[in-house]
């Protein structure tokens, strides 16, 4: 995959490098392809519809000021004394990580796709220095199954898989369509009914699935569940 980029710099040589990507400085963009523009990374499909995160502003902001808000998630986690390692084995755009993490709990984000998590890891960059809690973050591309596997002392892993496609999430959701469609380009075969069984396997202490709200259970039945007004959590413990 290309980026392009009219400056150079450590850091785009640096992800370049890493993530074998190929940077091209002052060239016309080939869509689709990343984008660096005013410091920030952006995933573009076309010279106007692209995907950049900014956890400084927007409605993912707009949640963390007012995070004691989210009393589901609050619930969904339970009472504890100490703030809980969490696993996020869906990091997707970070925006739950994001709640989490201002919740005061430690967080580590697994995303699969090298696509994505160039994207939040870009956005994490920007932010570090305004949000605090970032320092509580651990933000991987691998496979959440290998990292749970790797790690001892989590007591929660988090799921949200992709929900099937849904015309009114679609709707209110642009970013969640582009991810997708990112998921696509990547070859990336979504297959989310599988990842809660395999962790479900492993026994964790306790696994929390954001499902939409009237969606069938279509795995084992739940310990418990805690309704919002568009999705739930299913509680396995
Ligand atoms: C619906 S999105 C998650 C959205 C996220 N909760 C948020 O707040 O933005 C699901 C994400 O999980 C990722 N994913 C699915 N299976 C995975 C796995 N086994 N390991 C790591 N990431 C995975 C997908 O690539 C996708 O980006």
């Amino acid at each position: 995959m290309e980026i392009f980029s009219n400056i150079n710099n450590t850091y785009l040589n640096e992800i370049t490098k890493k993530h074998s990507l190929d940077l091209k400085i002052n060239k016309k963009p080939k869509y689709p392809c990343f984008e660096f523009k005013d410091e920030a990374l952006q995933f573009s499909f076309t010279d106007k519809i692209f995907l950049k995160l900014d956890f400084l502003k927007g409605t993912i902001n707009y949640r963390l000021q007012r995070a004691h808000h989210e009393k589901h998630l609050k619930k969904a986690i339970g009472k504890n004394k100490e703030p809980q390692l969490i696993l996020d084995g869906t990091a997707g755009l970070l925006s739950d990580t994001l709640i989490l993490l201002s919740l005061g709990h430690k967080v580590i984000a697994c995303e699969q796709s090298k696509y994505i998590y160039l994207l939040i890891s870009d956005a994490v960059r920007r932010a570090e220095n305004q949000l605090g809690f970032l320092e509580n973050l651990i933000l991987v591309n691998q496979n959440s199954i290998d990292v749970y596997l790797e790690k001892e002392n989590v007591d929660i892993v988090y799921l949200d898989p992709l929900f099937p496609q849904d015309k009114k999430q679609l709707k209110r959701s642009k970013s969640i369509y582009a991810l997708r469609d990112i998921l696509n380009l990547e070859k990336i075969v979504i297959n989310d009914d599988k990842l809660f069984m395999e962790f479900n396997e492993l026994k964790p202490k306790k696994i929390i699935l954001k499902r939409p709200l009237k969606s069938e259970i279509i795995y084992n039945t739940p310990n418990y569940q805690v309704k919002g007004k568009s999705t739930r959590f299913d509680i396995y413990i």
